[in-house]
């Protein structure tokens, strides 16, 4: 996760944007697979950055909810009105904020982070106010595995883990 906003930091430098990451050193383990979790934060965090301007900051955090662990990334760009909220998850929608930079957008990395999310059992949300900034939240079930939580029964979520995913520390 350091590795990756250090990636970002770079890119958000030549726009001038303070990225601020905040998580606790202790999360637990989560059921999730590296390159999805990847793909979903790369969107998030890219969104973040090409609709904001310059001299605004973004935060991203995680921190552990009871059963999830839960990541938000937090900006100070336009806001999204409440219709264009409805649509924020369906594939190519490119809705009233368009990019600062010039930036490419087709509409799709929502939709697409939405799937991958969900299908790992976790879910995604907006919470944002038009003119303020936007949220973005996702958050994905806690690994219930081999420590002092396995005398709960498996549920129906760890049951379902297909081969190949793997379990990913937020790191
Ligand atoms: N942080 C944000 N602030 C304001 N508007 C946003 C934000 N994130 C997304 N949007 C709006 O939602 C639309 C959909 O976002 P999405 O990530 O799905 O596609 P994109 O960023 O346009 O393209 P891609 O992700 O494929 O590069 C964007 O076109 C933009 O209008
Ligand atoms: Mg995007």
């Amino acid at each position: 996760m350091h590795r990756f906003c250090h990636y970002y930091q770079r890119i958000a430098d030549q726009k001038r944007i303070r990225l601020f990451f905040n998580s606790n050193i202790d999360l637990p383990l989560v059921w999730a697979d590296r390159v999805i979790t990847a793909a979903v934060l790369d969107n998030l965090l890219s969104n973040a950055i090409k609709y904001s301007k310059p001299g605004k900051s973004v935060k991203i955090q995680i921190t552990a909810k009871n059963k999830w662990v839960e990541c938000s990334v937090c900006d100070e760009g336009p806001g999204i009105s409440e219709t264009d909220q409805r649509r924020l998850f369906e594939p190519g929608s490119q809705l009233t904020p368009k990019p600062t930079g010039g930036e490419p957008s087709t509409g799709y990395g929502l939709a697409v982070a939405k799937e991958y999310i969900e299908s790992l059992g976790g879910s995604i949300w907006c919470e944002s106010t038009l003119g303020k900034g936007s949220c973005f939240k996702f958050r994905l079930p806690r690994y219930k595995g081999n420590n002092c939580e396995e005398s709960e029964p498996r549920d129906e979520l760890n049951a379902q883990i297909r081969e190949g995913d793997k379990i990913v520390k937020p790191a």
